[in-house]
């Protein structure tokens, strides 16, 4: 098989989750498409770094993380190394890809875009849970890492591991997509389901924050600019057109009252956080904002805290993709999938077949 190195930057829920995924499913990578990978390094801010170009054994270094809450209590021995920072982790060591998946400010994209920028620059490929590379500086990403050779992935960016950003490109391919309308965050739809029992927004907020969808600071997910993120990279890729967030206009669901979500019940109708991306006479329309839409959309049927996309195409007609849009296992699998996703590509191209 293909020996695949790989360096998280970063070891939170995220990276410990996709590092147990690559535990179980070692075997099964191996079998099914000759990819044999290894985790050499972890740098993480917080829990330190410990890097063995041989390979880590994983159990060690997950039990050492949750035991001790540190990486660097990892066993010693001759080839292990620890005390490198993330830029040495990227370029120094024999990882031939970068997970990405620190504590990233979403606005600037930082740190995650340098750390992206170094690697390619190594022609290391990066795949990222990070919205801020890919909402702030896609294009130049994704040039950067082509004309180093190096892949890069984001499908965890939006909708976690329910493949919004792959679906459309290869089993929807030779589709013109001319509208997104999706349902990208998992808080304020809960929030909407819970207001419609008759909940007030307060209680439904708390209750979505103990159940772990919502942030500490829920502004992000209340006031629309999570959503408003994935709708800029959905613009972007997707629809292939130039979109900063901040074009975008954003509106969060602070001004759908219980009355309006009770009149709109009565009505047949029902209140949703909608990300919009309309393609029309070639140019890309976006908003993020809450619409009252009928009973028999497709999309009122989505609710709770789970996510949906509904893809306009013009050949297929409309097609709706539905699941998760958050959750440690489902996020560590975001990764997974372009980790594969990486490895066809290049075994393509090894082969000659493009
Ligand atoms: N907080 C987000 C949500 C998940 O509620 O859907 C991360 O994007």
């Amino acid at each position: 098989g293909v020996k695949l190195n790989i360096a998280f930057i970063g070891f939170g829920g995220v990276g410990q989750a996709l590092a147990q995924i690559l535990l179980e499913k070692n075997h099964h990578l191996n079998e099914k498409y000759g990819l044999n990978t290894k985790i050499v390094a972890v740098s993480d801010v917080m829990k330190g770094s410990v890097y063995d170009p041989e390979g880590l054994n994983i159990e060690d270094l997950l039990s050492s993380v949750k035991e001790k809450g540190s990486v660097e209590e990892y066993p010693d021995s001759s080839t292990v190394q620890k005390g490198l920072n993330s830029i040495q982790t990227i370029e120094d060591t024999n990882a031939d890809m970068i997970v990405e998946v620190t504590f990233t400010d979403v606005e600037t994209g930082q740190p995650a875009i340098d750390h992206c920028e170094t690697a390619f620059q190594k022609g290391k490929s990066v795949v990222t849970t990070n919205k801020g590379p890919a909402a702030v500086k896609l294009n130049s990403l994704l040039k950067l890492a082509e004309e180093n050779g190096a892949f890069f992935g984001f499908e965890g960016t939006v909708m976690s591991g329910t493949p919004a950003l792959r679906l459309p490109e290869t089993t929807l391919a030779g589709n013109d997509i001319r509208e997104v309308v999706g349902i990208l965050n998992g808080t304020t739809n809960y929030i909407l389901t819970e207001m419609e029992k008759g909940l007030s927004f307060e209680d439904s907020l708390k209750q979505a924050q103990s159940l772990g969808y919502a942030e500490a600071d829920p502004t992000n997910d209340v006031e629309g600019y999570d959503v408003r993120y994935k709708a800029a990279i959905l613009a972007n890729y997707v629809l292939g057109e130039e979109v900063s967030a901040k074009e975008i206009h954003c509106e969060g669901i602070r001004s759908v009252s219980q009355d309006m979500v009770q009149d709109a019940l009565d009505e047949g109708k029902r209140w949703k956080l909608l990300a919009r991306i309309k393609k029309e006479d070639g140019k890309v329309e976006a908003t993020v904002q809450p619409e009252k839409i009928e009973m028999t959309n497709p999309l009122a049927g989505v609710t709770g805290a789970t996510n949906a996309i509904l893809y306009d195409c013009d050949l297929a007609g409309p097609i709706m993709l539905t699941g998760a849009g958050a959750g440690l296992k489902e996020t560590g699998f975001s990764l997974l999938i372009d980790i594969i996703h990486a490895h066809l590509e290049s075994k393509k191209q090894t082969s000659g077949v493009r």
